[in-house]
């Protein structure tokens, strides 16, 4: 605990400053779409500054928090507002599963759900920004954890193995995507048959959730986007427990 304070300490000291705009070279790469996805995409000029003018069936598509947010997302009192560890029984996992943490950022839910797979399971631990990778494996080492594993993605697939993991867990990044239509396409194919994606985004409905706009979503909005032809995905439940975020998951047909 000591340990993953002072690691706490360093990351906050480290992300004095938040930024939006932080990209990799990961990113760089995939800066030209090909024109067939692009055709699933509309352009404004005018838009929310929280957002990258770019939209996806009618929602903004957020910017890509920063390395340098670090800090935010380990906040300490973060698990009194989000109650992250309600969030993890309520993913009913069982021992020995693979996991697919998608935009896992420092590790902060790598890490719970590294308990919960227990030393047969593993975590994938995807991010696009290699200082997340290096934050999330630090830690990783700092605490004696072995079974997660980080894994560099592009925007638009996470590199990972057709038909492999039991659970796909987004906790605060779909919106994010700068392509939802192939790393949603790519996300399904990773999942084996049965297989859950669980999307954990800050209820829209809720004008409490104290979130940037284009950084929340609604339940309707996730399901239109999950439930588009290709992604062979079908709507299974939401879990409703949470003070901020409702889970919306859905499984491989
Ligand atoms: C707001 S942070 C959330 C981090 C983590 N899930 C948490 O809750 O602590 C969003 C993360 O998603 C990552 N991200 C954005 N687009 C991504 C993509 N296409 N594939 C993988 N990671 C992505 C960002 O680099 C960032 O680390």
């Amino acid at each position: 605990m000591t340990v993953f304070r002072s690691f706490c300490f360093a990351t906050l000291l480290m992300a004095s400053t938040f930024t939006m705009a932080n990209r990799c070279h990961a990113q760089e790469k995939d800066k030209t779409p090909s024109s067939d996805e692009n055709k699933r995409y509309t352009f404004r000029k005018e838009h929310d500054p929280n957002g990258i003018g770019k939209f996806y069936l009618g929602r903004e598509i957020a910017h890509v928090m920063g390395h340098l947010g670090i800090g935010w997302l380990e906040r300490p009192e973060r698990e009194n507002e989000e109650r992250l560890s309600v969030l993890v029984k309520g993913l009913k996992i069982k021992p020995g599963m693979t996991i697919a943490d998608i935009g896992a950022g420092s590790g902060v839910i790598s890490v719970l759900l590294s308990k919960a797979v227990g030393e047969k399971g593993e975590i994938l631990a995807v991010d696009i920004q290699p200082e997340m990778l290096d934050a999330l494996q630090s830690k990783c080492k700092l605490l004696g954890i072995k079974n997660v594993k980080g894994v560099l993605g592009t925007t638009k697939s996470p590199g990972l193995e057709e038909g492999t993991v039991d659970l796909i867990v987004m906790v605060d990044v779909y919106h994010e995507f700068d392509f939802p239509y192939s790393m949603l396409n790519e996300l399904a194919k990773s999942l084996k048959k049965g297989g859950r994606i669980a999307f954990v985004e800050y209820r829209l409905e809720d004008p409490k959730v104290p979130i940037k706009l284009v950084h929340k979503m609604s339940e309707a909005q996730v399901k239109k986007e999950a439930l588009v032809e290709g992604h062979h995905l079908k709507y299974k439940e939401t879990f409703r427990e949470l003070p901020r975020q409702h889970v919306v998951i859905f499984e491989k047909e």
